[in-house]
């Protein structure tokens, strides 16, 4: 089975082919990284056009690189929400074109079941693939949220964030700390030599029996921290990274365990674009030794947004046959 994924909801340009669910043949990701970041973060009709004018060459790209003809495919998978409403719309309609040209089907895939699937991509002996019943912990730029997932597609939300998505407060700590945008990358590089108890910094929602998550408190108190000091360099800068990242890690962790524990489930999948964080999987790693669950966390570049997420979703979907009419729209902000 032979699925060509199309991924454009936000600011990566994205296209792969994936062979029966998991083995990835090409991945292809433009990112636009290096035009929003002087706006300081996604603008969408901006991301809109460049979508439009990179997206046949990243199919293109993808289908070269994997070694086939369009007319090998089985099926196209495209995002169709949530996310941009001018973005998704690019995605959608080239999947469209291109299903009707070369008369294949067409797949709608929810961009957070994509994130979901990823733990399915590359899993060879002796590496197994997620089994079913499993807790998944979803951490993105948009998202935060506990899932249990019985089977694909059935899945029961746990708990979510009330406020701020954990990617979110990566980006506006790093914007305050004038590491520009997107932030997460560059704490997680300083915190790797940072002092995680440099900075006494709030832990919110921690002693509760809730599975929620918030973490505006946490970006007002750093808020509140560098409103009156200087900016801190250097090693300063370096541990107050560590002491934020640990302040989101530790509740992370901590409510993970929670719903494993509480729910009966054996098994850890981390997706999203957070959970590329080092000190993230470290810390999970730890965890799942201590209380021994298995840990699925996918290699970190499907972690953030990528097409061999959307075409390995699109294959289960395929498998059940839930396939979408050349009607398809977007829906900006459909649930999962
Ligand atoms: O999943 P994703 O690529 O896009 C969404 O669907 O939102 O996630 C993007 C988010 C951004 O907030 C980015 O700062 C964060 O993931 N991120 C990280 C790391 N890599 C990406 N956060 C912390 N540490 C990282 N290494
Ligand atoms: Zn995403």
């Amino acid at each position: 089975m032979l699925v060509l994924g199309v991924e454009t909801s936000c600011d990566e340009t994205a296209a792969a082919v994936v062979e029966d669910g998991c083995r990835v043949r090409a991945n292809v990701v433009a990112s636009q990284i290096a035009t929003h970041a002087q706006y300081g973060g996604v603008v969408p009709e901006v991301a809109s056009r460049q979508h439009v004018a990179t997206i046949v060459p990243v199919i293109e790209r993808a289908i070269a690189d994997a070694g086939v003809q369009f007319r090998d495919l089985d099926a196209i998978a495209v995002t169709a929400g949530p996310g941009l409403v001018g973005a998704l719309l690019v995605g959608v309609e080239t999947a469209k074109a291109l299903a009707f040209a070369l008369g294949k089907p067409l797949i709608a895939v929810n961009h957070l079941g994509g994130h979901l699937a990823a733990a399915f991509l590359e899993h060879a002996p002796p590496h197994a693939p997620p089994t079913y019943p499993h807790l998944a912990l979803l951490v993105s730029g948009g998202h935060t949220a506990l899932i249990r997932i019985d089977a694909p597609g059935a899945t029961r939300l746990l708990g979510a964030t009330r406020d701020d998505a954990a990617g979110e407060a990566f980006d506006k700590v790093g914007k305050m700390l004038g590491l520009g945008y997107p932030g997460g990358v560059a704490i997680d590089k300083l915190a790797a030599t940072g002092d995680p108890r440099a900075v006494a910094l709030p832990r919110a929602l921690a002693g509760r029996d809730d599975l929620d998550f918030s973490f505006s408190g946490l970006k007002t108190a750093v808020a509140t921290l560098l409103a009156r000091r200087e900016l801190p360099r250097d090693q300063e800068l370096n541990d107050f990274c560590a002491s934020f990242q640990a302040a989101v890690v530790d509740v992370l962790v901590r409510k993970s365990r929670r719903a494993r524990a509480r729910e009966g489930l054996s098994a850890l999948v981390v997706c999203g674009g957070v959970a590329a964080n080092r000190g993230l999987r470290a810390a999970l790693a730890v965890a799942a030794a201590e209380d021994g669950f298995a840990l699925h966390i996918p290699p970190p570049k499907y972690c953030t947004d990528n097409a061999a997420m959307i075409a390995a979703a699109g294959t289960q979907l395929l498998a059940r046959g839930a396939l979408a009419g050349l009607d398809l729209s977007v829906d900006p902000g459909l649930p999962l």
